[in-house]
């Protein structure tokens, strides 16, 4: 059995995991991925980020920076996150999987999905950042994170933007992924589907404001 459970480190802190999360080697994603993108905060504010976002694994230019939400996704949430009004500074962003999985020949690398044996692999990495974090709110970005902290069952088309209860943080809300929006087949869906995202980021707003 594939898990990354064994290497989480006791009485862990940020620190500990991200050092040993560099080296993991506990499901195949570790061959495709260039290095592990593991979670952070832009502010390191005190005493902690209040909203945690998650989404579903880094994508090329995440995997070559070796920080999440870097490329053209991270560039469209940072622009959501301001219009609900939510600093970035209260915000840890993370994946649910750390390694870049991709197919493809040559230069060009497409983003593969991660098979739920390896979300499964990768899963205790993201329980323990939640754990050492406690946010206040937990958001989903996407049906991969929804899915593997609320279930297999967990439609985000019918629960998106509302505020949940869960296991994992005084609320959870889900949300889509911002790369479900850049990839909108036109210009006013586009806007649109924005529109709606930074909505549901105003959910969030409202409950840590
Ligand atoms: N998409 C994700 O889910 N995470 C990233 O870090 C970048 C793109
Ligand atoms: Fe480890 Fe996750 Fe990378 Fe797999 S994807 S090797 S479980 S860090």
């Amino acid at each position: 059995q594939t898990t990354a459970a064994p290497l989480i480190p006791e009485s862990p802190t940020y620190d500990k995991l991200r050092k040993a999360a560099a080296g993991c080697q506990a499901c195949p994603l570790w061959r495709t991925g260039t290095q592990t993108v593991f979670g952070e905060s832009e502010g390191q504010p005190r005493p902690g980020p209040r909203v945690m976002l998650v989404g579903e694994q880094p994508g090329d230019q995440e995997d070559r920076a070796g920080r999440p939400f870097v490329g053209p996704s991270g560039r469209l949430l940072d622009e959501a996150l301001e219009a609900a009004g939510i600093d970035r500074a209260q915000v840890y962003v993370t994946n649910t999987v750390k390694h870049f999985k991709w197919t493809g020949q040559g230069p060009r690398r497409i983003h593969a999905k991660p098979t739920t044996t390896e979300i499964r692999a990768c899963l205790p990495w993201l329980e323990a950042e939640i754990r050492v974090f406690r946010p206040d709110v937990l958001v989903c970005l996407g049906a991969t994170a929804a899915q593997a902290l609320l279930g297999k069952a967990f439609r985000v088309t019918q629960s998106r933007g509302q505020p949940l209860a869960s296991e994992w943080a005084r609320v959870v809300v889900a949300t889509v992924h911002p790369s479900s929006i850049l990839r909108a087949p036109d210009p006013r869906a586009k806007e649109a589907a924005l529109e709606a995202f930074v909505d549901d980021l105003r959910q969030v707003a409202r409950i840590i404001h």
